[in-house]
């Protein structure tokens, strides 16, 4: 136990130094990938160092590592770091159960479930069922094996061989493809639907594509819709494709990896409009809720889904103690992390009426970062905001090269994507703990790179 205590000691130290490093450079500089594993000595040793050393090292490459929890980081969906989020990442990993069974993971199970069910009763899924996965690109890939069984009921059993197609937006998550090509759909199945000017899939454009695909003898699979885009953050028509899906009997699954969690925000749900007419739902709580990589479910409407595509016989692991409670029946996966742990903690401090104001917080700062660009004409917005994200462009300069001097000036760390062969900066605001002056800040950093920029073409 002393040893153990003292290693505790140094984590508490380590974190300690962690924020206190972020506080005073809220960027690390870059690290050339060439020379990290030299500089920072990360070769495996043959003979263990001491712990001494090996916190010492440890150390070196926490503060070397890029910060997403910093108050200048805007560059990915997921940011920030929450204390009560990360103490139950901390006892998952202490108590280190295997999601599979009642038997080893105990109440775990119930924690799992009790999440499961309040996620289906948001989503307007009345007699749900879900499953943790490892994020939203495998949570799309769980949907869209359910649809394929659906479509070919042979396929689970002999294979899959027969040409049919998944419709998503041209904005849609690129899991879509690389799951169509691991499914044996095919990436050049799918089909990337137009969408409006402000990145919502077009409805009447979707339905062209199925009639045609349909006229030519291709039957349809899936329709992918998104809640909240990658780039544009946008919410495709949910009512209108679900009639569409109806209408033709696809399988209308909603990736709402990124904006799904805003259902628990009052002023966002007209954006949600028909989503409960959907038939599955990826909602990652790694992202917007902030809680640690990975934590990710996927929702299906009609319990007995996830066990009639999933289940494989296995008496050395499924010993007829607990059957209508095992989870790793209906997992994509054998051993399987603890993912649920870390978002009934952070639910338990937050609450559901929390992460309705965290929202509802976050959404008015980017109406603010939105008031800065309109009031400057440095600034220009390259697509309305619609929900998380704001994409704009400084005028007259490439946004790649801001971008980059942003983070090689340790000024802020942000990312750039392309909308309608605009590259626009991203700016993504999901900290909870941002405020205006941080938003402020940010674009001062952008003004003061502009002048240097100015200067040096003297
Ligand atoms: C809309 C959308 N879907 C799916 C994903 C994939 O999620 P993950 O990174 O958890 O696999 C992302 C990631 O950014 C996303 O934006």
């Amino acid at each position: 136990m002393s040893n153990h205590e003292n290693s505790w000691t140094r984590l508490k130290e380590l974190l300690t130094d962690l924020e206190e490093s972020e506080s005073v450079a809220p960027v690390r500089k870059p690290i050339d990938s060439q020379h990290a594993a030299s500089r920072l000595d990360l070769a495996l040793p043959e003979k263990g160092i001491d712990f001494d050393s090996f916190m010492g090292k440890l150390k070196n490459l926490a503060l070397a590592t890029p910060s997403s929890a910093s108050k200048q980081f805007f560059n990915q969906l997921f940011a920030g770091r929450d204390s009560a989020a990360i103490i139950g990442e901390t006892i998952a990993a202490a108590l280190n159960s295997s999601m599979y069974t009642w038997r080893i993971a105990g109440p775990q199970v119930i924690i799992e479930r009790l999440l499961i069910r309040e996620l289906n009763n948001i989503v307007g899924y009345g007699n749900g069922e879900g499953t943790f996965s490892p994020g939203g690109s495998i949570s799309n890939l769980i949907a869209m094996l359910i649809a394929r069984n659906r479509f070919d009921p042979n396929a689970r059993a002999k294979g899959f061989n027969i040409t049919g197609t998944i419709y998503t937006s041209v904005e849609g998550h690129y899991s879509i493809r690389k799951n169509a090509g691991i499914l044996g759909i095919g990436r050049n199945n799918v089909r990337e639907i137009h969408v409006d000017d402000h990145g919502r899939m077009r409805a009447d454009l979707l339905e062209e594509a199925i009639t045609e695909d349909k006229k030519n003898g291709i039957e349809p699979i899936l329709i992918n819709a998104t809640a909240g885009t990658t780039v544009r953050g946008a919410f495709d028509p949910f009512t209108e494709i679900g009639l569409i899906a109806r209408r033709h009997g696809i399988w209308f699954h909603v990736d709402g990896a990124f904006g799904g969690p805003l259902l628990m925000c009052e002023q966002m749900r007209r954006r949600f409009i028909g989503v409960e007419q959907s038939d599955s739902f990826t909602w990652d709580a790694h992202k917007l809720m902030g809680v640690p990589l990975t934590c990710s479910v996927l929702l299906v409407k009609e319990k007995g889904t996830l066990l009639h595509n999933l289940y494989e016989q296995a008496g050395y692991l499924y010993q007829g103690d607990e059957d209508e409670i095992e989870p790793g029946m209906t997992s994509i996966q054998c051993g399987r992390r603890n993912d649920a742990l870390k978002l009934w903690s952070i639910w338990q401090v937050r609450g559901r009426v929390g992460y309705a104001e965290q929202f509802s917080k976050l959404l008015g700062l980017i109406r603010y970062a939105a008031g800065i660009i309109r009031n400057d004409p440095l600034f220009s917005i390259v697509s309305e905001p619609q929900s998380l994200t704001l994409c704009f462009e400084v005028v007259g300069y490439c946004s790649r090269t801001i971008c980059t001097k942003l983070e090689e000036q340790q000024r802020a760390l942000v990312g750039f994507g392309n909308i309608d062969n605009r590259v626009a900066i991203r700016l993504v605001c999901v900290n909870p703990e941002m405020e205006e002056e941080d938003i402020a800040f940010f674009f001062e950093q952008i003004r003061a790179i502009t002048k240097e920029c100015n200067l040096e073409s003297r």
